[in-house]
């Protein structure tokens, strides 16, 4: 007779099979060297935000903010901030997943504060009046929580980026549809991420269920073929930043 315990660990097997084109590592392919150089020595000016990204922070960003940048790299947006909107270097938060990323981020500027992960800020129960994320979402499966948590300790506005298709279904499978982390060097040996393409109904959907009625919804975008670096279903997809204000906000503080 097969015991409940043997039929417990066949069940978590199975599951983990299931889930495993999500939860291959590669994480780790941002810690790269080359990649960290390169965030390092790129997108640290004025001229290297994409006009998406001005949108948003040109309406709303002002120099009082406290301002929490999701998947920072090597933190180059303090540069980038304390330049276009005079933010103060220590109104700058960064989170990101890379441990190489967050050290690197941290020696180039002692003055703003950098963290591997949310845990810790959630936990001292810090809050920030505009918090952005470029770059990102559609690079990690965790997108749907990570969203929910940066809502939740946004004071008021949450901006970030995302790629939709109108008609076509939402792609996550790294194994149909990933970037090479060689985008800026076609040359270098690099490993693979997501590239996450999602229904545009659906992910308002989403959307919808975790913002409040009340709150208000800003888009702005464009119709874009797909990096030559990305292997994915579709060759055209809608490169659309988001922004959401908040006009209740249950833990204010
Ligand atoms: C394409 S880069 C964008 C960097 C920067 N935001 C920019 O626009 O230049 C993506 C960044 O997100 C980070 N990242 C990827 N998945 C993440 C996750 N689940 N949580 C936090 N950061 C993540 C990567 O380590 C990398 O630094």
């Amino acid at each position: 007779m097969v015991s409940d315990r043997t039929i417990l660990s066949v069940t978590i097997r199975f599951q983990q099979t299931m889930t495993s084109h999500q939860t291959k590592d590669y994480h780790s392919n941002w810690d790269d060297k080359k990649i960290v150089q390169h965030f390092l020595s790129s997108r640290n000016k004025e001229e290297d935000l994409y006009p998406s990204e001005k949108y948003f922070l040109d309406k709303f960003l002002t120099k009082e903010m406290r301002v929490l940048d999701y998947g920072c790299a090597a933190g180059g947006f303090v540069d980038i901030l304390s330049k276009r909107y005079q933010l103060p270097e220590i109104n700058y938060w960064g989170v990101d997943i890379s441990p190489q990323m967050i050290r690197v981020a941290e020696s180039a500027h002692p003055q703003s504060h950098f963290e591997l992960g949310l845990s810790k800020i959630q936990s001292a129960g810090e809050r920030f009046d505009l918090i952005y994320s470029f770059g990102t979402f559609h690079m990690t499966f965790d997108w749907r929580v990570i969203l929910k948590n940066l809502y939740l300790i946004s004071r008021q506005y949450l901006i970030f980026d995302v790629r939709l298709t109108k008609t076509g279904k939402t792609v996550e499978d790294i194994s149909q549809s990933y970037q090479k982390l060689n985008f800026f060097n076609e040359e270098l040996d690099t490993g693979d991420v997501p590239y996450i393409i999602l229904n545009e109904e659906e992910f308002y959907t989403y959307l919808q269920s975790v913002i409040e009625e009340n709150d208000e919804v800003l888009t702005h975008g464009y119709e874009h073929s797909v990096s030559h670096s990305v292997t994915s279903l579709y060759q055209k997809i809608d490169m659309m930043s988001i922004c959401v204000i908040k006009k209740t906000n249950s833990l204010n503080g």
